[in-house]
């Protein structure tokens, strides 16, 4: 049985945390958490312990690193390395930062809280087999992990981690219209959620590109068309584009 330890238990931490422990992936008793505020509620709440940032060290098999970026090197000065794996989640900063360390990287992103965590992890040729499989299983516990090049982690964080951002304006500029027509909030944001949900689920469980299921639901002369003619004939694609474009830009500039 392993245990885990958390730096910093903020958001991301505390839904890393609650995930695991609901996939029971872990129990609250193998988690043992450091934060400046030494958030006790939390850890009652939940079950795990609390400690200093050494003590989770000394007392956790893999230690999540979830500070700020800018928290990084304050950490770095805190604990004193032990030969064990380290897992960073903080955006844009690069292994390289953790010297001599054994550092895996790992963006993960807030949909673990509903088991569909998409993350992306990088592991360095030194970390072993068997800790590669122990940080794999826990991932994919609570979704899907997906092992990169860490080259690749910038393009990634604009997809999967800022992703959810954009489908979230979609889905509200596509709620604003369905308004316009009538239907009220609660039900405009609930028909075209389930909408963007069916459509999700039908393309990954029927393995289903989109030009099949465009296909399926579009007859000739009927309303898709009409409105598939009009996505056509715009600059959607290029905006598209544009966005996650920015995102990556973003990304690098801020790992920098
Ligand atoms: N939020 C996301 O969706 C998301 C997704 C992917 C990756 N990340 C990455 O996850 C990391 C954390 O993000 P977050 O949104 O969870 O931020 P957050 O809520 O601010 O959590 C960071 C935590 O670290 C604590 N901390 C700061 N300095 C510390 C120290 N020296 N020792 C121990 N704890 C310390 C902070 O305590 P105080 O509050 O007392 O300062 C805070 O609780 C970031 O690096 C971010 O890039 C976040």
């Amino acid at each position: 049985m392993i245990n885990i330890g958390f730096i910093g238990c903020g958001n991301m931490a505390q839904a890393l945390i609650h995930s695991f422990i609901s996939s029971k992936a872990v129990k609250p008793g193998q988690i043992v958490a450091s934060d400046k505020n030494n958030r006790q509620d939390f850890a009652k709440e939940t079950g795990i312990a609390t400690a200093t940032n050494q003590e989770v060290v000394d007392k956790s098999d893999i230690i999540f690193i979830c500070v700020k970026p800018q928290n990084i090197d304050e950490i770095l000065g805190e604990i004193k390395d032990s030969g064990k794996v380290f897992v960073s989640i903080a955006a844009g900063v690069p292994t390289s930062k953790f010297k001599g360390m054994k550092i895996v990287r790992l963006m993960p992103t807030m949909a673990c809280q509903v088991n569909e965590m998409v993350s992306a992890v990088y592991f360095p040729d030194n970390i072993p087999d068997d800790e590669k499989k122990q940080i794999r299983k826990l991932l994919d516990s609570v979704g899907k992990s997906f092992e990169f090049k860490e080259e690749q982690f910038d393009a990634f964080t604009a997809l999967a981690g800022s992703g959810p951002g954009f489908f979230a304006y979609f889905i509200d500029a596509y709620a604003k219209v369905a308004e316009k027509y009538g239907f009220d909030s609660q039900v405009a944001f609930e028909l075209i959620n389930n909408t963007c949900l069916g459509t999700a689920k039908l393309m990954k469980e029927k393995s289903m590109d989109a030009d099949e299921l465009i296909k399926k639901v579009m007859s000739p002369g009927g309303t898709t068309e009409a409105g598939i003619n009009v996505l056509k004939s715009s600059e959607i694609k290029k905006i598209i584009e544009e966005t996650i474009k920015a995102a990556v830009k973003r990304g690098g500039e801020l790992g920098k």
